[in-house]
């Protein structure tokens, strides 16, 4: 488990790596795809978001842009799962900049698997490493500007606790890793409370500043939506078949 890692040759490249943006990317990708759309394709850069999307016609296409939590000007919406309605999104590319999650996608392009990881799709995950059973997996937090992020952390937890679950890892193949051990035992004191534990996030209560109370609620559902957001070309994900 890290936060916003650089992939570099010392820290290797891993079989798969999940970028968790509980608040709200990877939640609000998880839910266009479920929606019908064709792809997300992510980008840090605002700028290149709109060159690459211009080739685009306007009905196959949909522009996300979210600086600070708040919808960057000219962009037909923010970063809001709830306005990926089927209506919305259904048959279109969504183009997608937000400030941490998209570039934590970024950053571990070139991991041999990619997927966006979250609460609504915690399960989708699981089942996905649990099938494919890649050697190295890391689940990367996405923070605020590289910093920790409560709710990352715990959504990390959760896919790691059901992992030595589910695998039946000794207590051995975990000890000593403080990132996954410390990740399940915040997920494990929050698990019965995780709106609560949205208000006491940093992150939350700035989008609470900004009245997105309801997003809160929705990040927050586990297991919600059975879709796993996967890596078909550099930057460009699709649900997984
Ligand atoms: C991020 O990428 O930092 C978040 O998704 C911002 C947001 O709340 O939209």
């Amino acid at each position: 488990i890290y936060h916003t890692p650089e992939l570099t040759p010392s820290s290797g490249v891993p079989d798969c790596a999940i970028a968790i943006d509980v608040l709200r990317a990877t939640t609000t990708m998880v839910t266009a795809l479920a929606a019908g759309a064709e792809a997300v394709q992510v980008f840090s850069d605002l700028d290149k978001l709109i060159n690459e999307s211009d080739s685009w016609p306007t009905e196959k296409r949909i522009r996300a842009g979210e600086r600070g939590g708040a919808k960057v000007a000219g962009f037909d919406m923010g970063n809001s799962p709830l306005d990926c309605t089927p209506e919305q999104v259904q048959g279109r590319r969504l183009f997608i900049s937000t400030t941490n999650g998209t570039r934590s996608l970024e950053r571990v392009q070139k991991a041999g698997a990619v997927m966006a990881g979250a609460f609504v799709n915690r399960r989708a995950v699981v089942n996905y490493i649990l099938s494919e059973a890649p050697e190295t997996v890391w689940i990367v937090g996405s923070g605020w500007e590289g910093s920790f992020s409560l709710e990352d952390t715990a959504c990390a937890g959760a896919i790691a606790q059901s992992l030595v679950t589910e695998l039946n890892l000794p207590v051995e193949q975990v000890a000593g890793n403080d990132e996954v051990v410390g990740a399940i035992a915040l997920y494990e004191q929050w698990k019965d409370r995780l709106l609560e534990l949205m208000h006491q996030a940093s992150h939350g209560q700035r989008l609470l500043r900004l009245d997105c109370d309801e997003d809160l609620k929705y990040c927050v559902q586990m297991d919600l939506l059975d879709v796993l957001p996967i890596q078909r070309e550099p930057g460009v994900l699709v649900k997984r078949r």
